[in-house]
């Protein structure tokens, strides 16, 4: 994959050597009131998603650009808590290897990913199988088929989110269908997120995105918007 003009403008990695500094690195506490069983589950999935990180990161980010850097699992975790409630349809934009949307399915969601990266979405569906996970992913672009990006500003360019046959009909979901959306955004991309939203999501969803890019990666929180109020 080649490198975009989204690195250039603003990296989440900024301020971070190589290898060092990523935000899904530092682990951390789960919430106690979770059910021990639940605990237990979660931990295996957050040690396992850091060390298939940390591999993808030399196999791969080391040789070629990539836009794949995971959040932080804990954070985003306790954003979700919240969020929960019965029957409600979760998804994640650029899935990568997997780790959130399992999260939100053994958190009880019914669960989905979208990644461009089809290697990656092989390993999420691995990742999965292995957890006892029925998070559901789909390889494809979480562009709406249809939708375009026309900013005020004209400058239409879509930084590090790439483009492809959109994923939604593999899940068998359009947009709408969602009460829940998680993105990560890198520097620049937050008003394209939002924008889709705007034009394809519900009004009375939630879309969480991770960060903002200008924040030191310890300072980064997930911060979600329900959509009625900003259409
Ligand atoms: C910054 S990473 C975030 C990974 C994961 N969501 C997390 O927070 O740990 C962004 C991911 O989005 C994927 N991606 C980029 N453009 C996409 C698109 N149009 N549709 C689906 N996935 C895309 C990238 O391949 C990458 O895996």
């Amino acid at each position: 994959m080649s490198r975009t003009d989204g690195e250039q403008r603003s990296s989440p990695r900024a301020g971070a050597s190589r290898g060092t500094g990523w935000e899904g690195g530092g682990g951390g506490a789960l919430p106690p009131e979770l059910a021990p069983a639940l605990r237990a589950r979660l931990a295996a999935l957050f040690d396992e998603g850091r060390e298939l990180w940390e591999r993808f990161d030399i196999a791969v980010r080391r040789n070629e650009w990539h836009p794949f850097v995971p959040a932080h699992y804990e954070k985003v975790l306790a954003a979700l808590l919240p969020l929960r409630r019965p029957g409600l349809r979760f998804l994640e934009w650029g899935s990568a290897n997997g780790v959130i949307t399992i999260m939100a399915d053994m958190l009880g969601f019914e669960a989905y990913g979208i990644e461009l990266d089809a290697a990656l979405v092989d390993a999420a569906r691995d990742l999965a199988r292995k957890h006892g996970s029925a998070a559901r992913f789909a390889a494809g672009s979480f562009l709406p088929a249809g939708y375009a990006w026309r900013p005020a500003s004209g400058d239409a360019r879509t930084g590090t989110i790439g483009h492809g046959p959109s994923g939604y009909p593999q899940l068998g979901h359009p947009l709408e269908d969602f009460d829940i959306v998680f993105g990560y955004p890198w520097g620049g991309e937050e008003p394209l997120m939002r924008d889709i939203m705007r034009c394809h999501g519900r009004p009375d969803a939630t879309l969480l995105l991770w960060g903002v890019a200008d924040e030191p990666p310890d300072a980064r929180q997930p911060t979600g918007e329900p959509w009625g109020t900003a259409r």
